[in-house]
């Protein structure tokens, strides 16, 4: 009797246990299936962090507008740039501390007046090359605190300086070079990788 009674007893504590276990079977499952999941991620998180490509639909980026993504760590911006952007940047080369971008912070297939593949999106990596703070996208032409004559480009709130919408520093600034821009390609119209290019580099 008490043996039944206590496999009763243990037979309920089974059937307690069975009822948090069921209750608990979403969790358990997800966890289930979370482990492999994140260990199946996990590759691929460090191969992002080691300089993994990053693939990016840029069908959707508004015309003029700034769009981030991250690569090895790094901000990578992609600007859609207008025809009225593109049409300043022609103006400003007297200004600028390298405006034909002589110095190797671009692919050859960049170094070019408009430092990109297609001149209506720039892709570059948004750190200041003076000390490495991120710069601040300031499109709108004549932003009062940046003075009448500013064109649009990229102000770095650090020590001030200066890059035009094609990531080309001004003369007089604290930042030596114009902003890096990373190997990238277009796989079509819509999707562009960044970190690697059509030559594997
Ligand atoms: S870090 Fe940008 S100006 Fe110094």
């Amino acid at each position: 009797m008490s043996q039944e009674a206590d496999g009763q007893k243990v037979d309920t504590r089974k059937r307690k246990f069975l009822i948090a276990a069921t209750s608990a079977v979403g969790g358990v499952a997800v966890a289930g299936v979370a482990v492999p999941l994140v260990m199946s991620m996990m590759p691929s998180a460090r191969a992002k962090a080691a300089g993994a490509p990053v693939e990016v639909d840029v069908s959707k980026i508004e015309p003029g507008m700034l769009l981030t993504v991250e690569w090895r760590g790094k901000p990578v911006w992609i600007v859609s740039r207008t025809k009225e952007m593109l049409d300043k940047l022609s103006t400003l080369d007297g200004q600028l501390a390298d405006p034909k971008s002589e110095m190797p912070q671009q692919p050859e297939y960049c170094t070019n007046p408009v430092r990109s593949i297609k001149p209506e999106l720039l892709v570059a990596v948004g750190i200041c090359t003076h000390l490495g703070c991120s710069p601040t996208y300031r499109k709108d032409v004549g932003a009062a605190d940046l003075g009448a004559d500013w064109p649009g480009g990229f102000f770095c709130p650090c020590h001030g300086s200066r890059f035009d919408l094609a990531g080309r520093v001004y003369k007089g600034v604290p930042a030596p070079t114009n902003l890096v821009v990373p190997p990238h390609q277009y796989l079509s119209d819509a999707k562009l990788l960044i970190g690697v290019d059509a030559k594997g580099a």
